[in-house]
């Protein structure tokens, strides 16, 4: 995303600088050997070495049920690290002082003789390294485990003693409400909840914590953070990839209780609570609670008309051969799952800020792009003021909050077009964080393993939050479970269900759609193109709807428009009517239209609705008018990829 933003100097940068390394502990990893311990733990704490946020005065003991002695533990990291460091260049000698901190011990989480192995281990290290009895216990395990290895830890001993214990736990932190309270009692039953720290890996991501930040910092907004203001909130949580390898977990969970029960409450908690007394960890995470407690929680008959669920389906070629599997066909997935890869929910939040203001959420495994995003539309300006002019409609002012991949904010507007005419287009102003800060990519667990050493339980999620999330969460799947579903409902690779366009058309709203970058470069003619020429088209889009039958090209006439296809199936037809190509989701067609003035040489008719973006040549023009450097290119793509030589003028003519 290209950034309009310049960085004009800092608050609290100069105390950043002098920040002080995490505290001395003992990190105790139960569950060492696991995929979490390599990939995301050991960069982290490496990242902090590399930042000199990682105190000397530190380390390591794994233990795991497999046969590793600490030279073999040693060694294995050696070579995962070289994997999944997250730095552009690796700095050997601060890795190998890390690595000689790294010790394992071998054992079950039921057996107790492996317990007094630990406290012995730990104590030596707490000695050798001069901790002061902190430690700091990491469950890298499932959570079945997590009451077992609590209840052992008491028992053996572990809580006695100078300095602070703390435990993080890794999700999911329960599978619905009854587990969930059950484990809290579990873990509450020996420790307190200030010794509990719940991670939700999606708080750890810079652009959430941005989130508190911007509403809290800047004065602009906050007034205007109300159901007086705001029309709707949409939270987008699209992933590309599919369930992989991990059916044994994802089948018996689905997307609400996978990415919506937590990272996405998580987020909807920061954007929507009340303004806290302060930053205080608790001041923070009461509000929190306090908003996901005025979440409604449905009556069966609501969840019917507030929620839809989907399954991915095959992705299908024109001539109906499987190109990619469905979910149902994917390795140990039952061939009859009712499990939810996808789901779509408007939900209310009951208290005086947003009262009647729809909150929709959707995501989805194995859909057309990768994104996450926050869209906070505003109420429109009224249409009536234009009356007497060309324009039909005035768009909403949107902030978007972007948090993965693309990382930034986003602001649109609606400004004029110049020239003689009164016409209007949306703009846009946007903060890109890649350019603004020059931070190194960290995994998100640094700042988990650091505040938590500091005793600062801000990024953690406390009992009553998850409790609060689940009771929300419990009547969808109490409601699916004796529901049928129809199942598969969406082609892998398209854009989810027609249910979820349908859920938010019944509101005369639509999801508010990001085409990213990488969605554009699919189109030959945008492939290589550059940022700043990308993000214009982006924002040159205007979305348009179609009914099934409806013509969008007519064979003959003069095109002057591309389209993205981004929900429905078109077919591609002849003057006879017969079908040459049939497109869906995510396919393109028409770009000849916006490079110049020619016939059409097929119909282009809906077969289903359709969600489209359009491209006018109009729009096109003026981009190539107002950023002559792109001509060129666009000049030799059309010659390469389309086979047309074009006058470089008529890039630049609107009709
Ligand atoms: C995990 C889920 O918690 O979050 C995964 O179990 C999901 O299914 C992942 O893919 C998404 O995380 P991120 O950071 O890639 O958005």
């Amino acid at each position: 995303m290209a950034s309009d933003t310049q960085v004009l100097g800092s608050y609290g940068a100069e105390s950043q600088k002098e920040f002080s390394p995490s505290e001395p502990c003992v990190m105790l990893i139960f569950g060492a050997s696991g995929d979490l311990t390599k990939r995301l733990l050991v960069p982290a704490l490496y990242n902090l070495a590399c930042d000199g946020l990682l105190s000397p005065n530190f380390a390591v003991l794994g233990t795991a049920f497999d046969s590793l002695t600490t030279e073999s533990f040693r060694a294995r990291m050696n070579e995962d690290i070289k994997k999944f460091h997250t730095r552009q260049e690796f700095d050997q000698k601060i890795w190998d002082n890390l690595i000689s901190r790294f010790h394992y011990v071998q054992g079950g989480f039921a057996d107790m003789a492996v317990y007094e192995t630990l406290k012995t281990e730990v104590a030596k290290l707490d000695t050798e390294y001069k901790i002061g009895g902190n430690v700091l216990f990491y469950f890298a395990t499932a959570p079945k485990f997590f009451g077992l290895i609590c209840d052992n830890l008491h028992t053996s001993g572990f809580k006695a003693g100078s300095g602070w214990k703390r435990i993080i736990v890794e999700k999911p932190f329960g599978t619905d409400l009854e587990s969930a309270l059950k484990l809290n009692s579990e873990v509450l039953a020996n420790w307190n909840e200030n010794q509990i720290y719940r991670v939700d890996h999606y708080l750890g991501k810079e652009t959430v914590q941005n989130l508190l930040a911007f509403r809290f910092s800047n004065g602009l907004y906050e007034p205007l953070w109300n159901k007086n203001y705001i029309d709707n909130i949409q939270f987008n949580v699209s992933e590309e990839v599919d369930v992989g390898d991990r059916a044994g977990y994802y089948d018996s969970s689905g997307v609400l209780r996978d990415m919506m029960q937590n990272h996405m409450f998580q987020m909807l908690a920061y954007l929507c609570m009340e303004v806290p007394g302060s930053f205080a960890s608790d001041a923070i995470r009461n509000e929190k609670a306090k908003l996901l407690q005025a979440v409604r929680a449905y009556t069966p008959a609501e969840v019917a008309k507030n929620v839809v669920r989907g399954q991915y389906g095959p992705q299908l070629d024109d001539k109906g051969v499987v190109i990619k599997k469905g979910y149902r066909q994917e390795k140990d997935v039952p061939a009859d799952s009712k499990t939810e890869t996808y789901a779509a929910a408007r939900f209310h939040i009951d208290n005086w800020r947003w009262e009647g203001v729809p909150i929709y959420l959707r995501s989805g495994k194995a859909l057309w792009k990768r994104g996450t995003e926050i869209v906070v539309q505003f109420k429109k300006a009224p249409q009536v003021l234009f009356r007497g002019t060309k324009i039909d409609r005035v768009g909403a002012n949107r902030l978007i909050f972007h948090i993965q991949p693309i990382q930034g904010i986003e602001m649109q507007f609606n400004a004029k077009i110049p020239g003689p005419m009164l016409q209007l287009q949306p703009v846009h102003m946007r903060f890109a964080y890649g350019e603004a800060f020059k931070a190194s990519r960290y995994t998100g667990y640094e700042v988990m393993i650091y505040s938590c050493s500091h005793g600062d339980a801000t990024l953690f999620s406390r009992g009553d939050l998850v409790e609060a999330a689940w009771r929300v969460a419990q009547p969808l799947m109490d409601y699916w479970k004796v529901t049928p579903a129809n199942f598969p409902n969406y082609a892998r690779g398209s854009w989810g269900p027609k249910e979820a366009a349908d859920l938010i058309a019944h509101d005369g709203r639509r999801w508010f759609e990001v085409v990213t970058e990488d969605v554009l470069k699919k189109v030959a003619l945008f492939k290589d193109g550059d940022p700043l020429f990308l993000s214009q088209v982006i924002m040159a889009l205007r979305p348009k709807l179609v009914n099934a039958g409806e013509q969008i090209i007519k064979k003959g006439s003069m095109g002057r428009e591309m389209y993205v296809l981004v929900r429905g199936e078109v077919e591609v037809q002849d003057d006879a009517g017969h079908v040459m190509k049939t497109l869906k989701d995510g396919d393109f067609f028409g770009e000849i239209g916006v490079l110049m003035s020619k016939a059409r040489t097929a119909h282009v008719v809906a077969k289903t609705s359709c969600d489209l973006f359009v491209l006018d040549k109009s729009d096109f023009s003026r981009i190539m008018r107002d950023h002559p450097q792109f001509k060129d290119s666009v000049l030799a793509i059309a010659k390469d990829r389309y086979n047309l030589t074009i006058e470089a003028e008529h890039l630049t003519t609107p009709h």
